[in-house]
């Protein structure tokens, strides 16, 4: 780092960033002084760092990051590695995977490009029902020349091509599952994030369990034979997921926990 660097972090710091940030705010603006005020002012009024530095690392990927998606989740690459590792044992040569909820497109073109690494042509059918997320994942697809993807505009399966019924490999999904009263006592921060990618409704008396509940009755529809859904939710829904998938016919049902010993992925064979 340079000396003029170090002192703008020494600046950044008496301003009352923390020290680890101000670091990261001068390694991305330090060349243009303007720019770096506003990302501290930004910053100290509370907006995340992801967004505004503007992109952020996940995976394999450096993916474009801001206020219309949310920020990819430590667990959601865990959840990638458990896809990866399904798609990988069942050896397809050109798997088709849907991700439910795309946001950043962080999931699916995580996969596309670590498959991509190992000789795999995968192609991609990203769906979202915000425009705005969707033209994100589009650009961040396009920032690592991911193009084997369809984006489409759709809550769940409404408007997805019913061509694909029976031929997907693999759902991946990471809904919204936080419930409403939940939201009100999470970290503030969170507000910054779009509610719709955060927050669902109850359902079956399981607190934020709505949009979980359809993504799993109506997945076996859309996978082939032997294809898998890999679904993350909150980790009081373990038994709500697991008796979901039973009950919608998959039949190799188990739940993982994520690294922190929290139950968190479901990876329902169909
Ligand atoms: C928790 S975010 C996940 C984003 C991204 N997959 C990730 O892991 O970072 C949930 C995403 O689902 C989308 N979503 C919410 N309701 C939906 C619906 N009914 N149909 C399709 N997408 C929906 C939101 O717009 C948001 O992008």
């Amino acid at each position: 780092m340079t000396d003029a660097n170090a002192k703008s972090v020494t600046e950044l710091v008496k301003s009352g960033l923390d020290r680890r940030e101000a670091r990261w705010l001068v390694e991305e603006f330090g060349s243009n002084d303007g720019a770096l005020q506003e990302a501290a002012r930004r910053r100290r009024r509370g907006e995340p760092l992801q967004y505004v530095i503007g992109h952020w690392p996940f995976r394999s990927l450096d993916l474009d990051v801001d206020e219309r998606v949310l920020i990819p989740r430590p667990e959601s690459e865990e959840l990638v590695s458990v896809a990866l590792t399904e798609l990988l044992r069942a050896e397809m040569s050109e798997p088709v995977i849907m991700d439910l909820g795309s946001g950043s497109g962080a999931i699916g073109l995580a996969l596309l490009d670590e498959l991509r690494t190992r000789g795999v042509a995968a192609t991609l059918v990203a769906v979202d029902e915000s425009l705005d997320a969707l033209a994100l994942a589009k650009r961040n697809a396009l920032k690592h020349d991911l193009r084997a993807v369809t984006f489409v505009h759709s809550s769940w399966f409404d408007d997805v091509d019913p061509w694909l019924r029976a031929r997907v490999d693999l759902i991946v999904a990471n809904p919204p599952y936080v419930g409403d009263e939940e939201f009100a006592e999470l970290d503030p921060v969170l507000r910054y994030e779009p509610r719709s990618a955060i927050v669902s409704p109850d359902s079956r008396g399981v607190t934020g369990f709505a949009d979980l509940e359809i993504i799993i009755a109506q997945a076996t529809t859309w996978l082939r034979p032997g294809g898998v859904l890999v679904c993350e939710h909150a980790n009081t829904h373990r038994d709500a997921v697991v008796a979901a998938a039973r009950s919608a016919g998959f039949t190799d049902v188990k739940d993982l926990d994520d690294l922190a010993g929290h139950p968190r992925i479901l990876v329902a064979r169909r």
